[in-house]
């Protein structure tokens, strides 16, 4: 592109966040949030403990125009001002990511613009070179609600995954445990709250797959577990209730350690004269104990851990408009009739640069 500034509008939908976001980025690659406007529906889905698809459709279709103007707004730019309009195009919750989808094609159309579908989780895997202008090639781990695993990344449309979660994804495993304890939702932050106060070596817990050399997660035979201790130990006190969560809290702690050295001892087996570099994103990111075990983590394998602001780890607009933007500027555009898709691994062959875009 021979432009020197490609300012692209973001919009993510894909879960329980309607957001929206103006990013430029120069023609060295350097990016800049020019605004980043995060709806959380949080209030609409707590009585339920947990995400309602319909309710956040319903939520997303109400408020997505007014969160887009005010991207628009607080950016202080009009629609003609875009060079390209991306959206999240999956994976998600298919009717949230169907509005996010169909307003970017809207706009797109309107203003003649390019539009970019983009995979969410790409968006998560871009973000350091957003925020840290970070080179290729990263590992990635992301731990939120909706995933857990370890990519490769070689470059844009480049992603290799070294492991996923066989069953429920970290946060999701937080939330749980913190429902079965009634400590509320999202549980992350409870059960970090409440483990502040417990003895973590109270209860011992399984660690699944552990003892497997593959880089694979599951956290179901825990929270099994879990279940088991609070229903032995019934009625719970505080101390009860906080020594369960240090002990959970502790043992994710121990799997993320074993996995991510693993992973990283990979990673330097596989590029010998690179310094790894460990991306972190993802709302369990927020976690500070799990957060100084990935310093240390990383510090004992000479690398470097890269954590971007938290706001930017969680669900944003802002990392899909980099995402589109990066894509852009390297030709990949989308055509109007891009499909919305509920499951799209990001190594999957259509995430190549390649033939089914326009
Ligand atoms: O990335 P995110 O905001 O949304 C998606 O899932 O896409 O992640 C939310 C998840 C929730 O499961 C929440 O419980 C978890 O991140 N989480 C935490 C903490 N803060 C948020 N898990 C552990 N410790 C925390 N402090
Ligand atoms: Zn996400």
């Amino acid at each position: 592109m021979s432009q020197a500034r490609t300012i692209i509008l973001g919009i993510e939908t894909s879960c329980d966040e309607t957001a929206a976001a103006i990013v430029a980025r120069d023609e060295n690659g350097q990016g800049e949030v020019l605004s980043n406007i995060v709806r959380t529906q949080l209030d609409e889905h707590k009585a339920f403990g947990g995400v309602v698809p319909e309710i956040a459709a319903r939520s997303h279709v109400q408020w997505l125009d007014h969160i887009v103007a005010q991207a628009l707004d607080a950016a202080n730019l009009g629609y003609k001002d875009l060079d390209g309009v991306a959206a999240t195009a999956g994976p998600g919750l298919i009717g949230g990511v169907l509005v996010g989808l169909t307003t970017a094609k809207a706009i797109a159309r309107a203003i003649d613009r390019p539009l970019i579908g983009v995979n969410h989780l790409e968006g998560h895997a871009l973000t350091a070179r957003l925020t840290n202008n970070t080179q290729f090639p990263f590992l990635l781990l992301l731990v939120s609600g909706g995933h857990s695993q370890f990519v490769l990344v070689r470059g844009v449309g480049d992603y290799e995954r070294w492991g996923t979660t066989i069953d429920d994804a970290l946060g999701e495993a937080f939330d749980k445990v913190a429902k079965m304890l009634n400590l509320g939702f999202p549980g992350g932050p409870k059960v970090e709250e409440w483990a502040k106060k417990g003895d973590a070596s109270r209860f011992k817990f399984p660690r699944p797959l552990l003892r497997e050399k593959r880089l694979d997660f599951s956290f179901s035979g825990l929270k099994t577990a879990v279940r088991l201790v609070a229903e032995a130990a019934a009625p719970l006190s505080d101390q009860d209730v906080a020594d369960i969560c240090a002990s959970f809290q502790s043992t994710i702690v121990a799997i993320l350690e074993k996995r991510c050295a693993q992973a990283l001892e990979r990673f330097n087996e596989e590029f010998p004269d690179e310094v790894a570099q460990m991306v972190v994103a993802g709302g369990v990111a927020a976690n500070q104990q799990i957060g100084a075990a990935l310093h240390q983590v990383a510090a004992a394998h000479e690398a470097e851990l890269i954590v971007p602001p938290m706001k930017l780890c969680t669900d944003n607009g802002a990392m899909i408009a980099w995402a589109g933007a990066e894509r852009l500027v390297l030709g990949q555009v989308d055509k109007s009739n891009i499909a919305a898709r509920p499951r799209w691994p990001l190594d999957s062959d259509d995430m190549k640069l390649g033939d089914h875009h326009v």
